[in-house]
């Protein structure tokens, strides 16, 4: 495994047992409120702080974007690295004891993502994945799925839930993909849906308005895994637009024409 690879999975698990700990009693969180429909806890911030903790310690230099406290620059200034991190995705979940929420580390070399860790605490589930060399499931490799058919595939997405903008275009979306699929779910961590289309467990996912932190390591899973990511329009901007299909090759294509119809002004690619 490659060290920086390394050193993101001793984050990644670091704070996957503090919030393991934390949900046994999630009874007696602290949350607050963000902005409508988004909480973050003390967990959320004491997982990001052993994370950052972790990764200063082997790469001062490196610049860092996680979700709580935002971006810092190095020790020396911008790097060409970059961590991208969600210390906790699926907050609303980890609330309410909904056994469905991941850490995610990516670390963007020259603003491509060139190592990435989504790990579920709850099934102890190690999702890793370095540019050029494959991805894995606790070291096992994996791929996404060869299902062709849009009928017989299982779909991943996630509901808009705080700006609404985008709410029509998406239930419109959502009305075809019901009847052309075999299957929607919304489990509620992005990370973790990038993860299962890697695995094949998914054969395809949709989201709209995500951030850097919930797709950076998913996304990388996903090619690592066979499998195609792109904004609305096929192509790379998702990360700036935080619209993103991803799904093996051939389904990932199929999403690409149901959604093509429903871009809107405000959907953009
Ligand atoms: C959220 C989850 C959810 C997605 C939201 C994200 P958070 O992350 O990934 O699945 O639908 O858009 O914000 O806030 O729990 O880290
Ligand atoms: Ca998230
Ligand atoms: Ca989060």
């Amino acid at each position: 495994m490659h060290p920086m690879l390394n050193i993101a999975v001793k984050a990644a698990r670091r704070a996957g047992q503090i919030i393991n700990r934390a949900s046994m009693d999630v009874g007696h969180l602290k949350v607050s409120v963000k902005q409508q429909s988004d909480f973050v806890t003390e967990v959320d911030r004491a997982a990001e702080a052993v994370i950052i903790d972790t990764l200063r310690e082997a790469y001062p230099q490196h610049s860092i974007l996680a979700e709580e406290s935002g971006a810092t620059a190095g020790s020396k200034g911008e790097s060409d690295y970059q961590w991208i991190i969600d210390p906790l995705d699926g907050t609303t979940n980890f609330i309410h004891g909904f056994p469905q929420y991941a850490v995610s580390i990516g670390l963007a070399h020259k603003g491509v993502i060139s190592h990435g860790v989504v790990y579920d605490p709850t099934s102890n589930e190690l999702f890793t994945a370095s540019k050029g060399a494959g991805a894995f499931l606790n070291e096992k490799r994996i791929r996404v799925s060869s299902r062709a058919k849009l009928a017989e595939a299982l779909i991943g997405t996630g509901f808009p839930y705080r700006m609404f903008d985008h709410a029509d275009a998406y239930l419109a979306i959502f009305k075809d993909m019901m009847k052309k699929t075999a299957g929607i779910r919304r489990p509620g961590a992005a990370s973790l849906d990038l993860a299962y289309v890697a695995a094949g467990r998914l054969d395809g996912f949709w989201e709209f308005g995500l951030s850097p932190w919930d797709m950076a390591a998913g996304t990388l899973l996903i090619t690592e895994a066979g499998g195609l990511v792109g904004d609305l329009a096929g192509e790379t901007d998702y990360m700036a637009t935080g619209n993103i299909i991803g799904g093996n090759p051939k389904i990932f294509s199929q999403l690409l024409q149901i959604i093509a119809p429903h871009k809107t002004a405000k959907l953009a690619a």
